[in-house]
């Protein structure tokens, strides 16, 4: 057995540094665009538990990674809390009006049962693979939040005041979703996750005065709840710049995922031994082979001698080619 992925978040050691990219099943692989070329409706194909199994297992059929993250999407809880969700092209996820007591009355019985589809798909994805770590997610409270009531990416068009002006509301749909966030990785790690990823992808669009009430206290509980479980939680609070080291010493998780624009030896001087994961700009590799060694060694030097997965500071870009992909993980591993 080679789980070496959780052996860093377990025991903060491992023989070589363990690798896989947040969105290695996706748009830069042929095979990816080949299905989805005939799955029109991306939620329908996030409920296809055939083909999200087969989707999930694409880059490690192409790969030597140590973990397999189930293909699924972080608005599949807005979906099974009753909101429309559509993803339109060259436009994003496009999401239809919020109905506070659709959403605040759904019974998690029910929430289960309609995305019974996507732990299936972990159940399947489970007994294909036998040496490696199988990553359940979520969006966190705040980052669904945002999606709920903007309906739409922000890099379109987002302001915080319009989204919390309704405190008592707010308060409310947080603790929804801190419960349903749980149920749902919950379900995933009942169906054979190991490792639980918490994606809060625009935690820097809040100022720092409300980066406590929205991000840290929120997470922090659905992190407490899942080290009740005995799994570890890996948390990739985006964007939050100095604020990594609050985020850490208030959330606790298991493990933090760096973006592109944390310096690796800084937060590493900083964290005392919390594993860190990620960083490296995703963008450098629809660059030169040359830039990308650089920037890999960058970041194994930073982290020589401290518990570090190797992953990027975001989703891989649907731009990249498959062969960097191979190119990044061959030069890794030949340093181990
Ligand atoms: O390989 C993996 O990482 C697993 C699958 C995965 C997807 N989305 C599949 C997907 C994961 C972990 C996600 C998380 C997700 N989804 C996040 C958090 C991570 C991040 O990127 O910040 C967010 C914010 C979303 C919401 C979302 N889903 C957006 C904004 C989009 C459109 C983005 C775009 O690039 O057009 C999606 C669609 C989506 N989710 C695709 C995939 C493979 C692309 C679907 C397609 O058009 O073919």
């Amino acid at each position: 057995m080679k789980h070496t992925l959780h052996e860093c978040l377990i025991n903060k050691k491992t023989s070589y540094t363990p690798i896989w990219f947040m969105r290695q099943a996706g748009r830069y692989l042929p095979e990816f665009r080949e299905l989805r070329k005939k799955n029109q409706d991306f939620i329908k194909l996030c409920l296809n538990d055939r083909l999200s199994a087969e989707i999930s297992l694409q880059p490690i059929r192409r790969f030597d990674l140590d973990a397999v993250i189930i293909f699924s999407d972080i608005l599949m809880i807005p979906y099974g809390l009753g909101q429309k969700v559509e993803f339109k092209k060259g436009i994003g996820p496009v999401l239809g009006d919020l109905n506070f007591n659709v959403i605040l009355n759904t019974k998690p019985n029910n929430f289960v049962e309609k995305l019974s589809p996507v732990y299936q798909a972990i159940n399947r994805v489970k007994k294909e693979i036998k040496d490696k770590n199988l990553i359940g997610f979520a969006g966190s409270p705040w980052t669904l939040l945002m999606y709920m009531l903007n309906k739409e990416s922000p890099k379109n068009s987002f302001d915080i005041n319009k989204i919390i002006k309704n405190k008592s509301l707010m308060k409310d749909l947080v603790l929804k979703l801190e419960d349903i966030i749980f149920l749902h990785l919950k379900e995933q790690i009942n169906a054979g996750a190991d490792i639980v990823q918490i994606f809060d992808s625009w935690a820097g669009l809040l100022p720092k005065n409300k980066l406590s009430e929205y991000c840290y206290i929120p997470t922090s509980k659905i992190v407490k709840n899942i080290k009740s479980l005995k799994i570890p939680t890996i948390c990739f609070p985006k964007g939050i710049g100095e604020n990594y080291i609050d985020f850490c010493s208030i959330v606790k998780p298991s493990c933090v995922s760096i973006d592109y624009e944390i310096d690796p030896k800084w937060i590493k001087d900083k964290l005392n031994g919390i594993p860190i994961q990620g960083g490296m700009d995703p963008k450098i590799l629809l660059g030169e082979k040359e830039e990308i060694k650089k920037n890999i060694d960058k970041y194994l030097n930073a982290f020589k001698d401290y518990p570090y997965i190797f992953n990027l500071g975001h989703g891989v870009l649907p731009e990249t080619k498959p062969e960097t992909i191979e190119y990044v993980i061959q030069t890794i591993r030949s340093k181990k």
